[in-house]
């Protein structure tokens, strides 16, 4: 399966595919990730991802779709991948579908996660991040046995730098912009399914199983 998920910063994208991830063997691939990841070893690439993370910019559409290309044309990815967080803009989505039909293939789905401005911007503040193995808790619905320490790997929960009020606002005016006219563009390729956010993980994801249920029996067919 080749899929997308979409949704406003704290919509749960990152939740829900480690999820997706778990239960159907695909590569999770979350731009945010791989840009975090290469701040943290402090790479020409981190250095320059860090000028506009930090502040809840977008990273500049060449940077981007650089890193995607180098990752989804990895081996792991031949059968089937989970893209998270990208593409984020219209040249990213072209780019997207360019070197899919090169390669002679399809996404099978746009996951949509929606969800109210404002109760995002509580669940965001409420994130909480392990600075070790990079888990994700929320202070009321996924605590942590032990406040401020993960339960994975005993590391120190920390709130990400883009994750102030401020800078949370900006991504959300930056997605409604950028982002979600996108939704358009695959509504037209009738891949959009849309799924609410706003309720608990679990049901979220269930009803996320059903659509990709429905996908698998179509590729069986
Ligand atoms: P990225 O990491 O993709 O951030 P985002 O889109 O702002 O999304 P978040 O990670 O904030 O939220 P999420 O939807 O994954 O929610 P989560 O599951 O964590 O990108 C960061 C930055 O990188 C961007 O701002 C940009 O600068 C750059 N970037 C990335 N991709 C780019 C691109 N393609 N182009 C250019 N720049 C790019 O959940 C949030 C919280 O809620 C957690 O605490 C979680 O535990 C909790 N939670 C989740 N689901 C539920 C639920 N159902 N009920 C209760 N709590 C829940």
């Amino acid at each position: 399966m080749r899929l997308l998920i979409m949704g406003p910063p704290g919509s749960g994208k990152g939740t829900q595919a480690t999820l997706i991830k778990q239960a159907y063997q695909i590569p999770h691939i979350s731009t945010g990730e791989m840009f975090r990841a290469a701040i943290q070893t402090g790479s020409a690439l981190g250095v320059e991802a860090k000028k506009y993370i930090d502040h809840g910019e977008l990273v500049p559409d060449d940077i981007t779709i650089e890193i995607v290309k180098n990752r989804i044309t990895e081996k792991d990815c031949h059968h089937g991948f989970l893209l998270d967080g990208f593409p984020r803009t219209l040249p990213q989505a072209v780019f997207l579908d360019r070197l899919l039909e090169k390669c002679r293939l399809q996404l099978d789905a746009v996951l949509n996660l929606e969800m109210d401005e404002e109760a995002l911007v509580k669940r965001i503040l409420g994130r909480r991040v392990c600075s070790n193995c990079g888990a994700t808790y929320h202070v009321e619905s996924i605590p942590s046995q032990v406040a401020g320490i993960c339960d994975v790997c005993g590391g120190k929960l920390v709130m990400r730098k883009d994750d102030t009020e401020e800078t949370i606002r900006l991504r959300l005016r930056i997605y409604r912009e950028n982002t979600y006219p996108l939704m358009e563009y695959y509504a037209k390729k009738d891949l959009i399914k849309t799924v609410d956010g706003s309720c608990d993980i679990q049901t979220s994801f269930q009803a996320v199983v059903q659509i990709l249920g429905g996908i698998n029996d179509h590729h069986k067919k």
